[in-house]
């Protein structure tokens, strides 16, 4: 199964629901876009891909219907998917290869089959060849750079735009762990709401994610930036309104108590030997949210262990699969176990 033919590339992609990154064995990351695309109306034709396509969400374009093929972090639009990876791959390989290359890439943690088949189905259309799928806690975790050959429980959550997966890696694999289909675009929406509701203006979805990172924080004093109504205008009625856009910090604790909750629900479950392990060592906090201000703190509080964010936390998961295409021995044969 694992036998690959030495002249076959090897690639490591990371379909996220915000970003796709490719890297290609000996070359690197060739690929950190947007997984974006917009089409004219009736899907006669892509027209823009990531970046480009990025830009044309939120505004009303006519004739243009622009989507996120993956939500929640599995794949929602099939063909959409299939569009875009086939223009990622081939950005990233420049060519028509003459062997379907080998692909590397990560499911959720806690993937029905039907999701699994989607995304390996979805990455073969595309072009890829032998498609290995490894739990998205594992990757994470791996290029967080935790142990994979240690016995000890260590705890990994990987909060990203759409998911947020929760393991217990020990001896390279998750030795219990979850999916949540909860992540940085809830919060979005959860600010879009909260503005609506308390301030009657309405903001899209991308001036929402602007909040959440300029002035997103868990406590007000955290807050780096403090926004005004009139930052927020999008059409020309809060231009004026000097007012300061507050309750953001106890919004965003509270959207993120159900995730805490969960986590906790999942250390409860374990025995005490191992709990007491994962206590006594740092856990670790990936994806894109791990940079929002105070949140390593409050699941730290939340969780009563030490969560730290990884360095770089928007690249572990392509980092993990780059460090398991480099070692695919050492990757069990069903993508479950990484020791090395
Ligand atoms: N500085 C920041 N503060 C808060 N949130 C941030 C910051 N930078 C990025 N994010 C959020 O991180 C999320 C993207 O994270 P990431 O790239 O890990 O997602 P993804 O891998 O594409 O999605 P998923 O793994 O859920 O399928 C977005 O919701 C984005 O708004
Ligand atoms: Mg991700």
């Amino acid at each position: 199964m694992l036998s690959l033919l030495p002249w076959k590339q090897k690639l490591a992609v990371d379909v996220g629901t915000a970003t796709c990154h490719i890297s290609v064995q000996d070359a690197g990351l060739l690929v950190r876009e947007p997984m974006v695309i917009a089409f004219e109306t009736e899907r006669h034709r892509p027209i823009a891909y990531g970046s480009e396509a990025k830009q044309m969400l939120d505004r009303e374009v006519s004739d243009v219907e622009v989507l996120r093929p993956i939500e929640s972090g599995v794949v929602a639009d099939f063909d959409a998917t299939v569009t875009l990876l086939r223009y990622f791959l081939h950005q990233a390989l420049g060519h028509r290869p003459l062997f379907a290359p080998t692909v590397v890439t990560a499911e959720p943690t806690e993937a029905t089959q039907v999701e699994r088949r989607a995304l390996v189905n979805a990455l073969k259309t595309a072009g890829a060849g032998e498609v290995i799928a490894v739990p998205r806690a594992l990757a994470a975790a791996v290029g967080a750079g935790l142990p994979m050959d240690q016995p000890e429980c260590r705890l990994v959550v990987d909060m990203g735009a759409g998911a947020t997966d929760i393991g217990i890696v020990s001896m390279g694999m998750i030795a219990a762990g979850k999916t949540l289909r909860f992540g940085g675009d809830d919060l979005d929406e959860a600010i879009r709401r909260y503005v609506k509701r308390n301030y009657r203006i309405s903001i899209g979805r991308a001036r929402a994610e602007d909040v959440k990172i300029m002035a997103g924080a868990l406590s007000p004093e955290m807050v780096a930036e403090q926004m005004r109504l009139s930052d927020l205008d999008e059409i020309g009625t809060s231009g004026s309104d000097h007012r300061k856009l507050e309750g953001i910090a106890d919004l965003l604790r509270q959207s993120l108590m159900p995730t805490a909750s969960e986590t906790l629900w999942i250390l409860d479950s374990l025995p005490e030997k191992q709990l007491d392990e994962i206590i006594q060592v740092e856990s670790m906090l990936t994806g894109g949210c791990a940079q929002l201000r105070g949140i390593t703190g409050l699941l730290s509080d939340e969780l009563a262990l030490t969560m730290t964010a990884a360095p770089d936390p928007m690249s572990c998961t392509i980092l993990g699969l780059e460090a398991i295409l480099n070692d695919l021995e050492a990757l069990s044969l069903d993508g479950r176990r990484f020791t090395r």
